[in-house]
């Protein structure tokens, strides 16, 4: 069971709050990850009154900003932000054209850092590292902030070697290994049974859908724990659409999301909480449901109903 339970770890398929639902009461274990570093040392003796009713009601909150502002040049694109988002469960950023959704999301796994002259000031902060702190490593930490973009951008590769190209990055060399990972990864973005006869052909020849099904599953290859999606859905059709909203609905379970969409149905559809951004600022960020039924901020009600934006 403890062997299943590692092996389950190592490879991402369960993540911690999961794990702790499966070890036997009042055992002794260690914790592994992948790299085979020591996570947990014969910490957990999980007892009847210590183990948690219900395992997903355990959150923290796992990116954190801090009065968080972002200047491209002199403009003032995202505006004193400072908002808590919980480990698990899907966060929807929802607001007008312009108003920094796209900004503030980049902003989490630094990809604004590509842009000329932009700059920061307040505090981003991933499980407990300030993002912006001089010593961060950008590559790895890209590799836990995964991130999907509006328009699905494969690369001009066959679909193995977009879903291998991260872990092949990392040092992954063997084989089997590969094809175990693009196959885990390529049946938890629920694209496995339309691709798998087909693994060496170009993904320039996927449908939309299908190349974006493919992206999210090359952002889970390298095992993020965040997942960052800017407007996954607008270039698709319904279908494709429905299919994505179901799969990212299963894919909270394990992930933190956090996705930007202009639909307001999906964000109502999909996300547990959602932030309403206006001019750079945060306006109002609650529960999903109060948000979409009895907003706090006039200019959310506004926003919602359909008055502006
Ligand atoms: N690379 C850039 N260089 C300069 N200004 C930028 C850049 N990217 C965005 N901006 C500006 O920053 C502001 C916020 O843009 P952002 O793309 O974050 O908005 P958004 O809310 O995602 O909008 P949309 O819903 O249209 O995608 C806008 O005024 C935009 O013009
Ligand atoms: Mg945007």
């Amino acid at each position: 069971m403890l062997q299943k339970l590692q092996l389950q770890l190592q490879n991402n398929i369960i993540n911690f709050r999961n794990a702790f639902s499966q070890i036997p009461l009042n055992n002794n274990v260690t914790i592994i990850d992948c790299n085979k570093k020591i996570l947990t040392d014969n910490l957990i003796n999980v007892q009847t009154q210590t183990m948690p009713k219900n395992p997903k009601i355990i959150r923290q909150s796992v990116i954190c900003a801090e009065n968080f502002s972002l200047w491209y040049g002199g403009k003032l694109a995202v505006n004193g932000v400072t908002m808590e988002i919980e480990s698990g469960g899907v966060t929807a950023i929802i607001g007008p054209s312009g108003c920094g959704k796209s900004s503030f999301l980049r902003s989490i796994n630094r990809m604004n850092d590509l842009i000329p002259n932009s700059h920061i000031g307040g505090r981003l902060v991933v499980d407990g590292q300030n993002v912006y702190d001089k010593r961060v490593d950008l590559v790895s930490l890209r590799r836990r902030i995964g991130m999907v973009f509006q328009r699905p951008n494969p690369f001009p590769k066959t679909i193995f070697d977009n879903v291998a190209y991260g872990p092949r990055l990392h040092g992954i060399r063997d084989r089997m290994r590969l094809n175990e990972i693009v196959e885990t990864c390529l049946r938890s973005a629920a694209l496995w049974d339309e691709v798998k006869e087909s693994l060496s052909r170009s993904a320039m020849a996927l449908s939309g859908g299908q190349q974006q099904r493919l992206c999210i599953a090359r952002a889970l290859a390298t095992q993020p724990d965040i997942l960052l999606m800017d407007e996954p859905c607008s270039a698709l059709d319904p279908i494709a659409t429905g299919k994505i909203e179901e799969l990212i609905v299963a894919l909270k379970e394990k992930y933190t999301i956090v996705i930007v969409t202009h639909n307001m149905q999906q964000a109502a559809r999909i996300s547990d909480k959602t932030a309403f951004f206006c001019l750079g600022e945060l306006i109002e960020f609650a529960e999903t449901n109060k948000i979409f039924t009895t907003p706090s901020n006039p200019q959310t009600e506004a926003y919602i109903t359909g008055r502006f934006g």
